[in-house]
């Protein structure tokens, strides 16, 4: 496993999510146990970022439970459907909010939270989790976060 991360000092994030991949795949390679490769992973987006939130939510039966994550304490139990969560894995697409005062039905874990980028980690057709990022300044994520969160969750799905 890897000791430490080497991350470029660049503030391109295509650049980060680039780099970061390969050394996340290092990171858990040989690790079987979930719980420890999302907490490194959440950790290592938040190294890397310094993402103002950033974990995953884990789906059990008919809701998302909190799972590994970096930040402030969250709410724990989320219902199919609801919030930017929610949306996600009812969508099965990535939900990218500038503002989430303006989507309907946010969940506001922390009122410091202006942007959202919720990415559904799918097996077989089925959202398994997401990854939620959250930042304090609003649009802070761009498509960029979306395709390199995206390229993450999907192979995160391939640990599950
Ligand atoms: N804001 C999210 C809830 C999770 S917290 O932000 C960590 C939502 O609306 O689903």
């Amino acid at each position: 496993m890897a000791d430490e991360l080497h991350i470029s000092n660049t503030e391109n994030r295509l650049t980060l999510y680039t780099e970061l991949l390969p050394q996340l795949q290092a990171l858990t390679s040989g690790e079987q146990n979930l719980t420890a490769n999302l907490a490194n992973i959440s950790a290592a987006l938040k190294q890397t970022f310094g993402f103002f939130w950033v974990g995953f939510y884990i789906v059990d039966e008919n809701e998302l439970i909190l799972g590994p994550f970096q930040g402030d304490i969250a709410c724990t139990r989320i219902a199919k459907g609801r919030g930017v969560c929610g949306t996600a894995w009812s969508e099965k697409k990535t939900q990218l909010v500038d503002d989430v005062d303006a989507f309907p039905g946010h969940i506001a874990c922390s009122s410091a939270s202006r942007s959202e980028v919720v990415v559904p980690i799918i097996i077989n057709g089925h959202v398994a989790a997401v990854l939620d990022v959250d930042s304090d300044q609003l649009a802070d994520f761009s498509k960029d976060d979306v395709l390199g969160l995206e390229a993450i969750c999907e192979w995160v799905a391939s640990l599950m």
